[in-house]
């Protein structure tokens, strides 16, 4: 089976890459999961796979229930989280029990959230099911939820024990979300790997029709790239503010849209305008702007969209949570496969942005 470790001293784990569930018990066990366990999964996961994984881990002995909330980020609440707390007293979970997340972002940062806080934090396991969150969030420790109008804004950086993922469950997810988890493969391959980007480009058609053995390489490659990053900066105190390539923009677009796009449409939108801003000020080559579009055209990316008018992006851009000291952050290509943090991109710079990516 194919693995990586995340060496994070003693939150270090590792991340499994498999075609189907048939190993997650072995794993579990490989860990040293004590016998009471709660899945925790969505109203959506619940029906697809929820059933199998429960089956499979009381089989080999595991005193698994599962807990399934309403799906939909607009649950990503305390509510939702006190509920899954509330299953865990339920389940009789205790200091040594664990939770496994069995779903996509929304349902790991949840699961994990409650596992920070349960009796001041237990273990938990990542069973990512959508690209998202097989890509990005269930590898790095970040769990949380929304509150107040602002995403992710309340959390803890708690890492799992375990990240499995299956490869197959993409084949239930909708094409859409296979785009948006798209966007941040093709980021990390910009950000730190230009032999994946082009690995990105020159298999496309054996990643979009779900190739087994092409996913679980891509899974690994992106995976090790995200994880290296963390490896490094696991709080985000510096390197770690590389992943958020294409997210300045992103995020401003997103609420421009009242979140009608996905997040990773919004990301590669984001990194199109980024890069325009990079190849502006001689930092990458036209050529390096249109490779990157190029292959977010490849995989289904709208590349230009018809946005609101400049000040009301430039406005939800001054509510990036990410700010430093009241500047925002930008990270820019400096060629495919290297990229450079700053706070000094101007105004006419981001609307030159705006006007690029517009229709
Ligand atoms: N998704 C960005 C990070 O994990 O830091």
């Amino acid at each position: 089976m194919e693995a990586l470790h995340v060496n994070l001293g003693e939150n270090s784990y590792d991340i499994k890459f498999a075609a189907n569930f048939e190993e997650l018990a072995a794993s579990m066990m490989e860990i040293g999961a004590p016998k009471k366990l709660l899945i925790v999964t969505d109203t959506n996961v619940e029906k697809l796979y929820a059933e199998e994984v429960e089956s499979l881990l009381c089989y080999a002995g595991y005193d698994a229930k599962v807990y399934a909330f309403q799906a939909g980020e607009e649950n990503k609440n305390m509510d939702t989280v006190l509920g899954i707390c509330g299953a865990c007293i339920s389940h009789k979970l205790d200091r040594k029990s664990m939770i496994v997340a069995l779903g996509g972002g929304v349902v790991g940062d949840m699961a994990g959230f409650a596992a920070a806080i349960y009796m001041r934090g237990i273990r938990f396991v990542q069973v990512p099911t959508t690209l998202l969150s097989q890509s990005d969030s269930s590898v790095g420790g970040k769990t949380g939820i929304d509150f107040a109008g602002s995403k992710n804004i309340l959390g803890a950086f708690h890492q799992p024990k375990l990240v499995y993922i299956n490869v197959d469950t993409l084949k239930t997810l909708p094409p859409e979300q296979f785009v948006s988890g798209m966007g941040e493969v093709i980021k990390h391959g910009i950000i730190r790997n230009p032999d994946f980007f082009a690995f990105l480009r020159d298999n496309a058609e054996n990643v979009k029709s779900l190739d087994t053995d092409t996913l679980i390489y891509m899974a690994k490659i992106n995976c090790g790239i995200k994880a290296n990053v963390v490896e490094k900066d696991e709080k985000e105190s510096g390197l770690r503010a590389i992943l958020n390539f294409g997210h300045t923009i992103g995020h401003a677009v997103e609420s421009a849209y009242s979140f009608e796009k996905t997040h990773g449409a919004c990301v590669g939108l984001g990194m199109i305008g980024a890069s325009y801003i990079a190849f502006k000020r001689g930092l990458i080559t036209e050529a390096q702007l249109k490779e990157i579009e190029e292959v977010l055209e490849l995989y289904g990316f709208e590349c230009r969209v018809k946005l609101p008018d400049n000040e009301t992006v430039w406005n939800f851009m001054q509510k990036d949570k990410k700010k430093l000291k009241g500047k925002l952050k930008f990270v820019l290509p400096v060629a495919i496969g290297e990229v450079m943090q700053t706070t000094k991109v101007t105004k006419d710079e981001v609307f030159a942005a705006f006007e690029y990516i517009g229709l």
